[in-house]
């Protein structure tokens, strides 16, 4: 297995690690907390937002970047917590390595025991198959491009758009692709990302998505939450 030395592991203000990446200068996650990030943008602004609106049996996630797995881990655990059928979808065009999230700290920040086991399935289960990760957890990991895949249409109630920041990565943020991602949100789907820049507003806005400025995690004065109509 070939190593990743661009990429470095690091500890964020809450305690929760990270990852750093040499060549982008960028990080996985905010320097102000990897864990009350994830948390707060798209459990608590998606997830919880779009499953406590109306009591549904199921919920479909399509996310944008795997990377260390966090949000899946935590999206696994609020899966078993309510008893909610989770089919999480994630695309990731560099899969890291085990030497790296072997050594992620996350299941120190959940409560449920089999936390490890999980993290384990997230990162070991193969890749373009639905793989149960839990009961109520089913996993479909995908290593391509984005800008290389087909997403299926009408197909996602929630998207987690953890792209790295446009500055870094302009590609994945522009109109041609927020495009593919509104076309695979069912109506009434919420897409949620930790950025919060002007020209995402107004291309989520003109893609015919209500776009709500809400505030963001420690560290971050906003965040976007768009719902389509
Ligand atoms: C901000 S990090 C995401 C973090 C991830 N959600 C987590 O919690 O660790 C962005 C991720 O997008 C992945 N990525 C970069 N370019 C991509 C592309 N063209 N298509 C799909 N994924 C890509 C990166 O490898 C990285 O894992």
């Amino acid at each position: 297995m070939s190593k990743q030395p661009d990429i470095k592991l690091i500890t964020t203000d809450d305690g929760s690690h990270s990852l750093y990446v040499s060549r982008l200068n960028e990080t996985y996650h905010s320097f102000h907390g990897a864990v009350q990030e994830s948390v707060h943008v798209f459990i608590k602004s998606g997830l919880q937002y779009k499953t406590q609106q109306a009591t549904q049996p199921s919920c479909s996630i399509f996310e944008v970047g795997l990377g260390t797995g966090l949000n899946a881990l935590l999206t696994a655990e609020y899966a078993h917590d309510h008893q909610l059928k989770i089919n999480f979808t994630s695309i990731e065009a560099y899969p890291l390595k085990a030497e790296l999230t072997d050594h992620l700290n996350y299941c120190n920040y959940l409560k449920a025991p089999e936390a490890p086991e999980w993290f384990s399935k997230i990162h070991q289960s193969k890749w373009n198959i639905d793989e149960p990760i839990h009961n109520h957890f089913l996993l479909k990991k995908i290593d391509k491009k984005l800008e290389e895949f087909s997403l299926p249409e009408a197909a996602f109630d929630i998207i987690y758009f953890d792209a790295f920041a446009p500055s870094k990565q302009e590609e994945l943020w522009s109109y041609d692709i927020l495009n593919k991602i509104v076309q695979a949100m069912k109506p009434d789907a919420v897409f949620v990302t930790y950025c919060a820049k002007g020209q995402l507003k107004r291309d989520l806005k003109n893609l015919g998505l209500t776009v709500n400025s809400l505030p963001g995690p420690p560290g971050k004065k906003e965040m976007v939450q768009a719902v389509k109509q």
